[in-house]
């Protein structure tokens, strides 16, 4: 877009209800939100509407098992300290799900994206050494539990249950789909490609209609580093964020370090399944819904009962992504679902418009398609899944404003997704309309013929997030249904109830200066997709983020992921209070009446 166009779109009305001038869902939904919304807040705690009541789940650090030691503020790492951290809730808990027992019981399987050094280490970790990355590498990847209801509505953790494990940066996993056994698969410590050492980065996640969770290996270039300061890294290692030096000093671990291991961080940045109702099963990395920085997977069925899964790419100017199954799902073959994203077709997202809104397409990622061979690089199918974002680039795919969750609606109509913010976008086009994004936006699509399988689709913009108060007069200031009392920056965890409310949660500047002024802590807000209304129904302790979303059956316990408080030292103190380190924690929320949350 020129930047004329840029000015003659920021004066338009900027309208929620878009493109599609209809109401998706149906105006009967006009009363879908019914509590009374939250003003932002900078206190270090999380609020929630009157009429609701929260409370701490588990926090990092808490036992899982009866012989982990419990949380301990004590700052010495020792060889038991290293195996306790296997025994316990992870670090930064991200994306969630939830898998039903019986009687008010459920596994909770939770992503553990990260850590914070600052808080882990006596020194914030300034000086690494091999315990220190060891007690790292076992804080991360994803922690599965059982929670059983207690008399009083709330969910507790059931120690000792047979479901509950850890899956850390050493667990053992299977390549699957056509990277399996490929030469930049191989390493010294696997000669065949077909065996992986761990998940990391596990960011949010999916769920699939076949009972198993989807965990998405996201920044998984933090971690890597290069010992040899001669290192040459190639076209694809840089297109993947890899640099000299780690952000985590992990590179002491000769495994992260890529100038003695090159291909090792091939074996990152996949989507991996874990089936949490077998506790011995092994977590399988599924090639063939691409390598990139994976931030969720959202999957619908297409009406022949085709799996369709849509995905976003985490970094500025990346893409948006779909993966087709070639085999379809069938509720009566257990056996042959479990393999249903082994193989298929993944393709990325082409965007067109104007206005806010347009049409687009979806590109094959397909080896002798569209420039994907030897003249471009490519050699195999495996060479694009492994290449992803060299091979979108390719085939011309749309830059995107960071893609984040992609949540479709209960009716499998209209897909969602974050884009969260882009501070390097130079020019702006239809679907990232500003130049420099601080604020994010989120888009949403439907394909045409309401066939997911059809490669084109119209999308709008649902809303642009922005501060109506600070910039009253351009794009910055968001669409109509920004104001005052809901403005928020950087949407990011998104997901749908099955009533049709549209959950957002924030990962942005928490300043509550400048740009951000008025807008406070992270939060999550509730939108009406019918009538374009968001209000916000909880804020968050200093310095965090919001992320991870689950609900229990019942739609009436609802949790939710408060993610790194008091990152860099910030002075939070959640959730223990006092002078306490401030932990990652999930809290559940009920409503005070017995309530569906929301209503
Ligand atoms: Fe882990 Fe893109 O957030
Ligand atoms: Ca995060
Ligand atoms: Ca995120
Ligand atoms: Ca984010």
């Amino acid at each position: 877009m020129q930047r004329r166009d840029f000015l003659k779109t920021s004066s338009i009305a900027l309208s929620y209800i878009g493109f599609f001038g209809v109401l998706p869902l149906g105006a009967k939904e006009n009363h879908l939100i019914g509590f009374k919304a939250l003003p932002a807040s900078t206190q270090d705690a999380v609020i929630v509407p009157e009429g609701y009541e929260v409370k701490p789940l588990i926090s990092f650090g808490d036992p899982l098992f009866s012989d982990a030691m419990p949380w301990s503020e004590k700052k010495i790492i020792d060889k038991n300290r290293i195996i306790n951290a296997t025994r316990v809730f992870g670090d930064n808990n991200d994306g969630m799900a939830l898998f039903p027992l019986n009687n008010n019981r459920y596994i909770l399987v939770v992503n553990n994206e990260y850590i914070n050094p600052e808080w882990l280490f006596s020194d914030n970790g300034k000086n690494m050494d091999s315990s220190k990355v060891a007690y790292e590498q076992n804080l991360l990847g994803v922690s599965i539990f059982e929670i059983k209801q207690t008399k009083n509505g709330f969910f507790k953790v059931v120690l000792d249950s047979p479901y509950n494990r850890r899956i850390t940066a050493h667990t053992p996993m299977q390549i699957s789909g056509v990277a399996k056994g490929h030469k930049s698969m191989q390493t010294q410590a696997d000669e065949k490609g077909e065996l992986i050492l761990g998940t990391l980065n596990n960011c949010a996640n999916g769920q699939t209609p076949w009972g198993t969770y989807l965990t998405c290996e996201e920044n998984f270039d933090n971690f890597f580093g290069a010992s040899d300061s001669n290192y040459q890294f190639t076209q694809s290692q840089k297109r993947y964020g890899m640099k000299a030096r780690s952000n985590y000093g992990w590179e002491l671990d000769c495994r992260f370090d890529v100038s003695k291991n090159p291909n090792e961080p091939n074996r990152f940045g996949w989507v991996v399944e874990i089936d949490p109702y077998n506790p011995n099963s092994t977590p399988m990395k599924r090639t063939a819904l691409g390598r990139f920085k994976h931030e969720n997977v959202e999957i619908v069925l297409s009406k022949e009962g085709y799996v369709v899964a849509y995905m976003g790419d985490d970094e500025a100017d990346e893409f948006l992504y779909k993966f087709v199954s070639k085999e379809k799902f069938d509720s009566k073959n257990p056996k042959k679902n479990k393999n249903l994203l082994e193989e298929g077709t993944l393709y990325v997202a082409r965007i067109q418009g104007e206005n806010l809104s347009g049409e687009g397409e979806w590109i094959a990622l397909n080896y002798g398609q569209n420039g994907l061979d030897s003249t471009n690089g490519f050699y195999s199918q495996a060479d694009i899944l492994i290449n992803t974002r060299l091979a979108g680039s390719i085939v011309g795919a749309t830059p995107m404003d960071r893609p984040e969750w992609i949540a479709a609606d209960p009716k499998g109509e209209f897909v969602y997704a974050t884009l969260t913010n882009n501070k390097k976008r130079e020019m702006a086009d239809a679907a990232n309309p500003r130049e420099k994004n601080i604020y994010g936006q989120i888009i949403r699509w439907n394909p045409k013929g309401k066939n997911h399988l059809n490669t084109k689709f119209k999308w709008d913009i649902f809303l642009l997030a922005g501060n109506p108060m600070q910039y009253p007069n351009d794009l910055r200031k968001g669409t109509s249904n920004i104001t005052s009392e809901n403005m928020f920056n950087s949407p990011d965890g998104l997901k749908f109830d099955k009533f049709g409310r549209l959950w957002i949660q924030s990962d942005g500047d928490y300043s509550n200066k400048g740009d951000y002024a008025g807008m406070g802590n992270n939060q999550m807000l509730c939108a009406n997709p019918a009538t374009g209304e968001i209000k916000r129904f909880l804020t968050a302790p200093i310095a965090s983020e919001v992320t991870g979303i689950a609900f229990s059956q019942d739609y009436k316990t609802m949790f939710v992921g408060i993610q790194h408080p008091g990152e860099k030292l910030a002075p939070s103190h959640y959730p223990d209070g006092g002078d306490s380190t401030p932990r990652s924690t999930i809290v559940q929320i009920t409503k005070k009446d017995g309530g569906i949350i929301g209503s």
